[in-house]
């Protein structure tokens, strides 16, 4: 979607390669969006509630798959509904039956919806009225039993070969559920508006640990005769389906505080261990801001390079890219990011893809909190310039509708739907408010916000509701009801928002200035003690075309070429790419082959795409990288560069 929406650039693509354009948006239904509908799901959750999975499931890296059962406690909330309606994408469903206590389990006939492009399709079980009431569990509780294998292809998992990971030894495997992947590898009702609790046991094979986004009970200590070990887990607070995470591969554990630490691979545990060594005191920040942290321990899995994000929020543990860590902790705002979502997301949950903006938005106002508490008012303040700079390279390029912060994504991919507009226009809504109201209020409404809705999910307008009894109250007429409504459902940067200032790059600027007039060469920019953030804006405000002569100086003076922090070598290869700086191709293909991480490289075959000679370099790359990525990765790559037919 980011890509289709970008008309300008792909009609101009789609003339000069005479390619049909990239799919645009599919026209909406007409009749208006409902509040608190989930367009992208095919689960009938007013009949029926699904509240616990309990899985069993053996991870064969042979085969690619996951294997086993799901149990599923079901409560049927319409008396007169008689089929249960699932998510399913790209599942085998081998049986499913009632479990029933003291007697044989019944089977229950089953059957397949039509497929749907990205939303899998339903799977429909048969559970007539009249027949449950004696085989419940005794609270009105029914257990269905799902006999299933994942496929190789699941989009939410990926199976890593040996030459994939750090170790080069030993496979990998990983999900990413968010935002509609959990129906790939579990059959569930697979939106964010059902919460439930989950168990599972995992088989694996001997020498690999798994871990999943919950506490874990005892590890058996001895191989099954297949040579596999089971281990378990338990997530005892109800959470979305898209917070369901497993991860299998050669870990290891470090502990950074008592409840905070690090799983990695062997070789990278040290790194990652000094980079992440704040763990504990952003929780402890956090804590301090928005209340107790609720999810027991806070534990990071760092993933192989081909991680689709750089974070996700899995409850108890975040699953982080490697790309952060650059040595020098100044990528570990994302960790603030991925810890903040224990507050807002995981706690309070965006009950559709339309109120995303309810968990992104706040989280990157909480994460700025955090960033400003560890690393001081400066650092935040270049994140927040950062931020609206790229939420403004994004509004360029989308259409109004797709600027709104209560977006309308039906017939959309939501994995295409994620712009900068639930980032940083949701936290500018956010900021606005404190600019009215004050920062010590807008916080103990925040606060006040998680405790009141915590363990549920909840869309736009609930949260209106909420502000207004609870914030605008307090001061009436210090925001009217016109400017809400423009923040949350009018396009583009409301005139009376609060922007951060850009005073705080002003060196970097200058410095800028100077270099580009000619006044100084690069070698003598003032670039000691420069931060990433520091160099990111350098390097993004660059005008476009800039000659060999200059661009070679630059990278003489600066080894920008062989740059090992990940963004800044993102900026510096968009330019390369942009102005055809040959001698740093090399090492873009290695990035390109190397990482899988979207944000990264998506900009980067974007820009390739741009010219006929870069096009054909993208595809060639991409040819031998493709193999590489997630399915996440690949899905907006491929509607990047294959011609569509
Ligand atoms: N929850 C998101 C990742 C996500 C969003 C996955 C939508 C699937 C669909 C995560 O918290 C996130 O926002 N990650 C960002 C980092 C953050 C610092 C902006 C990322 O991956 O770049
Ligand atoms: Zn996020």
């Amino acid at each position: 979607m980011r890509s289709a929406l970008r008309l300008a650039a792909l009609a101009w693509v789609a003339a000069t390669f005479m390619q049909p354009a990239v799919h645009a948006a599919e026209a909406k239904p007409s009749e208006a969006i409902k509040p608190g509908v989930d367009y992208h799901s095919f689960a009938n959750v007013t009949d029926f509630r699904v509240r616990h999975v309990a899985l069993d499931l053996t991870v064969s890296f042979e085969e690619r798959q996951l294997s086993g059962h799901a149990d599923l406690t079901v409560t049927r909330q319409n008396p007169a509904a008689s089929m249960l309606i699932l998510d399913t994408r790209d599942l085998n469903v081998r049986s499913v039956s009632l479990l029933q206590k003291g007697s044989d389990p019944k089977s229950l006939r089953f059957s397949y919806g039509d497929e749907q492009k990205y939303l899998g399709k339903p799977l429909r079980i048969e559970l007539p009225a009249g027949t449950s009431s004696n085989l419940n569990t005794g609270s009105g509780e029914s257990i269905i039993r799902i006999e299933y294998n994942s496929r190789p292809e699941a989009s939410g998992l990926q199976w890593l070969t040996p030459a994939q990971t750090d170790g080069k030894k030993l496979p990998y495997l990983f999900s990413q559920s968010q935002a509609i992947h959990a129906r790939s590898w579990i059959p569930l009702q697979d939106s964010p508006q059902v919460r439930v609790t989950y168990s599972a046991t995992i088989h694996t094979p001997d020498g690999l640990v798994a871990v999943m986004s919950a506490a874990h009970g005892p590890v058996d200590s001895k191989a099954d005769s297949k040579g596999r070990k089971a281990y378990r887990f338990e997530m005892k607070e109800a959470i979305p389906s898209y917070l369901i995470a497993i991860a299998v591969g050669d870990l290891k554990f470090r502990a950074i505080s008592n409840r905070t630490g690090v799983y990695t691979e062997p070789g990278v545990l040290n790194a990652a261990a000094a980079e992440f060594s704040d763990l504990e005191r952003m929780v402890a920040a956090c804590e301090k801001l928005f209340g107790p942290y609720r999810w027991g321990r806070y534990d990071l899995l760092i993933l192989p390079p081909s991680a689709p994000y750089g974070g996700m929020e899995n409850p108890r543990l975040s699953f982080i890219t490697p790309t952060v860590i650059a040595g020098d902790k100044s990528l570990v705002a994302l960790i603030a990011h991925e810890l903040a979502h224990s507050w807002s997301g995981n706690l309070v949950t965006n009950a559709t893809p339309r109120d995303f903006w309810l968990n992104e938005g706040f989280t990157v106002y909480l994460e700025r909190r955090i960033v400003e508490a560890l690393y001081g008012e400066r650092r935040e303040k270049m994140e927040n310039a950062l931020g609206l700079q790229s939420l403004r390279r994004d509004l360029a390029d989308l259409d109004n509708d797709h600027q709104h912060l209560a977006i309308d994504l039906r017939n959309e991919d939501p994995d295409e739907g994620v712009t900068e507009v639930a980032y940083e226009k949701g936290k500018l809504f956010l900021e606005f408010l404190e600019s009215r109201f004050g920062r010590p209020e807008l916080q103990a409404f925040l606060r006040g916000y998680f405790d009141h809705f915590a363990f549920q999910s909840i869309y736009t307008e609930q949260f209106l509701d909420y502000l207004r009894a609870n914030l605008l109250s307090k001061k009436p007429g210090a925001v009217t009801e016109a400017q809400i409504k423009e923040w949350v459902y009018g396009p583009g940067i409301p005139s009376f928002a609060v922007l951060p200032a850009q005073d705080v790059f002003k060196h970097v600027d200058d410095a800028r200035e100077s270099w580009v007039s000619g006044k100084v060469t690069a070698a003598s920019l003032p670039v000691r003690g420069w931060t990433t953030q520091e160099w990111l804006h350098f390097l993004d405000n660059l005008p476009r075309a800039l000659s060999a002569g200059q661009l070679a100086s630059l990278d003489e003076a600066f080894a920008l070429t062989k740059a090992r922090n990940a963004e800044i070598a993102m900026s510096w290869y968009r330019i390369a790419i942009r102005n055809d700086y040959q001698p740093a191709f090399a090492n873009i293909e290695r990035y390109l082959t190397d990482i899988g991480r979207r944000k990264l490289v998506r900009p980067l075959y974007e820009e390739l795409m741009k010219t006929p000679k870069g096009a054909t370099f993208a595809r060639a790359v991409y040819a031998r990288a493709r193999a590489g990525y997630h399915p996440i990765t690949a899905t907006s790559i491929d509607a990047i560069v294959t011609p569509k037919g």
